[in-house]
């Protein structure tokens, strides 16, 4: 596995100016076995395999998306190891991510209950430049398997109580709901971006450089 360091704000390449290129780091995380790997895997070569191969510490993969005519956005897919949550390598992993996804196994409450320690993990050690939280999906994966130990209630709850703001079912066996939910964490990473510039050219404005400015050409 090699590393390379994305920028915390994510990386801008103007290629023109009409034409701008994006890095995310995207976290993937939960307790083991709960299909991080497989989400990723399915997600960015559209394959699965029912083979499980522990993940050891971290791992990622690239996906590149045609945002739209004038934008091209790289996913950079973080996918830690369930285990990783009793280690002291969240914080290095966690480091300029913009949004996070938070698995669980729909079929095992374990899991679920684990959510909450990832969550307080999360939260602890990042937040965005402003000091708001990362945009995050909650996945209750493995739905193919039909046997629910998580009513959706419980899951709704959770959101609300934990400021999640949107969950899904998932299976990266059968393919359902991963893009959909890449998707609404992208718009969110964009849409927090957006008003951060907003925040930037406010700020600007009301520099004592740019007041100067102003008196200087209203002269
Ligand atoms: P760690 O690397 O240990 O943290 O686990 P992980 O969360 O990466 O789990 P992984 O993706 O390796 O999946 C664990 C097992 O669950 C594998 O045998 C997968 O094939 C299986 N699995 C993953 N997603 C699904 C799914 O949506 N449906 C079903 N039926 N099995 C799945
Ligand atoms: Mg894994």
């Amino acid at each position: 596995m090699s590393f390379r360091k994305p920028r915390r704000d994510s990386d801008v390449a103007l290629s023109n100016s009409n034409h701008k290129e994006l890095l995310f780091k995207i976290l993937v995380i939960g307790d083991y076995g709960v299909g991080k790997t497989a989400i990723v895997r399915r997600y960015t070569e559209g394959k699965f395999s029912s083979n499980y191969k522990i993940t050891i510490g971290a791992d990622f993969a690239i996906k590149t998306l045609d945002w739209d005519h004038h934008t091209k956005i790289n996913l950079q897919l973080w996918d830690i190891a369930g285990n990783e949550r009793h280690g002291y390598m969240t914080r290095v992993y966690y480091k300029y991510a913009v949004a996070a996804a938070l698995v669980f196994d729909i079929s095992r409450a374990s899991t679920f209950q684990s959510v909450k320690k990832w969550l307080s993990d999360l939260r602890e050690k990042i937040t965005l430049p402003d000091g708001s939280n990362i945009p995050i999906v909650l996945l209750a994966n493995k739905c193919d398997i039909q046997q629910v130990a998580i009513p959706n209630e419980q899951i709704v709850r959770f959101c609300k109580e934990n400021e999640i703001g949107s969950w899904y079912v998932t299976s990266a066996k059968e393919n359902m709901n991963i893009d959909e939910a890449m998707h609404y964490l992208v718009e969110n990473v964009l849409r927090a971006k957006i008003q951060d510039e907003i925040r930037e050219s406010i700020k600007l404005k009301d520099s004592p450089e740019s007041q100067k400015k102003n008196i200087c050409c209203s002269n």
